[in-house]
């Protein structure tokens, strides 16, 4: 596709946009990694300055990409569209760790499952046209039914060695586009998928390894903790995991034979609402409450936070001041793709 030449400096790498399409796109597409993790404007981990030619920004929120950044060359990559080559300042991030881009493509799904798995979650099995290819950690679009072109973003639950069937686990969200469907999503329904996507993957190494998440951030942990325990990977993973009830945890059966499988797991899940129903003798608050009482020390991990962004934001700022160093934690950050209704901060809410 012919288009426009996007250089990157100062390692030089060369590759072309059409003015159709966003430059991440066009970088995923051609195999070129940067750094991103929304891809609607709200996260601004794909923030990037512009240093020369015209972009145009398109639908970046103005939290995320503010006027005087606007003003200085920066740019959000998910949404900026070249009108004309650019030159745009990637400074080498050596604790990115980024691993090759597998390079998202479409895929027609049927649903093979739809299990609920607590009052607000269900698993969703999806059975794909072909193997797909992903890290994990990384997660999938799905277009919602009856809504052409428009996506919702889903982290994968599963390993990357089931590669023609993946698992969801999404929230119900009241009044969403996607939720709405989710109930009529029987067995054999077909949905467009695309993907993979995202850059929170489990990275390699040899530091230990904590996970955090909450609500249906469990999702791209399970994938994570799937492929460890079949890699036979001898890193220590500490899990904490927040819901509100005892009724709220996902998947305790599967956790529980993923301990078996990996001695040096410790899950610890936490509860912000315990009732007398849940005759819970475990840990009590919010996750970062939780993190914030339990945890010493930060220093020596690789963290991959997972779930709504306010809580993936105070669980990181929690870590940093626990010592974790820059580049060590690996947030996936669960925003909306709409707007709040009446919201003050358009698509920077999320609760999944
Ligand atoms: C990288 C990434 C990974 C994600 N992974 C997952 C995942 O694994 N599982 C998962 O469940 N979600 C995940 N999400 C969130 C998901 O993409 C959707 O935003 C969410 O499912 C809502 O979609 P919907 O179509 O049902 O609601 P929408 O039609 O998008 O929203 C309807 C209304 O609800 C509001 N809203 C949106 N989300 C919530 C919410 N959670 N609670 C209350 N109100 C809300 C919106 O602002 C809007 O006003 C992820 C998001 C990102 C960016
Ligand atoms: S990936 Fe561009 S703002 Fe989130």
């Amino acid at each position: 596709m012919a288009g426009r030449r996007i250089r990157l400096e100062p390692n030089g790498t060369v590759f072309e946009a059409a003015e159709s399409e966003a430059v991440l796109n066009a970088a995923l597409r051609q195999g070129v990694p940067l750094r991103y993790g929304c891809r609607h404007g709200n996260c601004s981990s794909c923030k990037y300055l512009v240093s020369d030619g015209d972009v145009d920004l398109g639908n970046a929120s103005p939290y995320s990409l503010s006027e005087r950044e606007r003003e200085e060359g920066w740019a959000l990559l998910c949404c900026a569209r070249a009108l004309s080559d650019l030159v745009i300042q990637v400074p080498e991030d050596p604790t990115d760790r980024l691993r090759p881009v597998l390079r998202p493509a479409d895929f027609a799904a049927t649903v093979a499952a739809n299990d609920r798995v607590t009052r607000a979650l269900h698993r969703l099995r999806l059975r794909l046209d072909r193997p797909l290819a992903f890290y994990p950690g990384q997660f999938l679009e799905v277009e919602v039914p009856g809504r052409p072109g428009e996506w919702r973003s889903y982290s994968i639950a599963s390993s990357p060695s089931r590669s023609a069937e993946v698992d969801l686990v999404i929230l119900k969200v009241p009044g969403g586009a996607f939720s709405a469907s989710l109930e009529r999503l029987g067995g054999g329904a077909a949905l467009r998928v695309r993907g993979p996507y995202g850059t929170s993957y489990l990275r390699e190494g040899d530091r230990p390894i904590l996970l955090v998440g909450g609500g249906s951030g469990i999702a791209p942990l399970l994938s994570i903790l799937e492929f460890a325990a079949e890699a036979g990977d001898r890193r220590a993973i500490t899990f904490f995991y927040g819901a509100r009830t005892a009724a709220d945890l996902p998947l305790q059966e599967e956790i529980a034979e993923l301990q078996r499988r990996l001695p040096h797991l410790r899950y610890r899940p936490a509860l912000s609402e315990p009732t007398a129903d849940c005759r819970w003798a475990g840990a009590v608050g919010l996750i970062a409450q939780v993190i914030q009482r339990e945890l010493a020390d930060a220093s020596p991990f690789d963290a991959y936070v997972c779930g709504p962004p306010p809580m993936c934001d105070t669980v990181s700022l929690i870590l940093a001041a626990k010592g974790l160093p820059d580049g060590r934690a690996f947030l996936d950050r669960f925003y909306s793709a709409v707007e709040s209704p009446g919201s003050s901060e358009p698509r920077a809410r999320s609760f999944g």
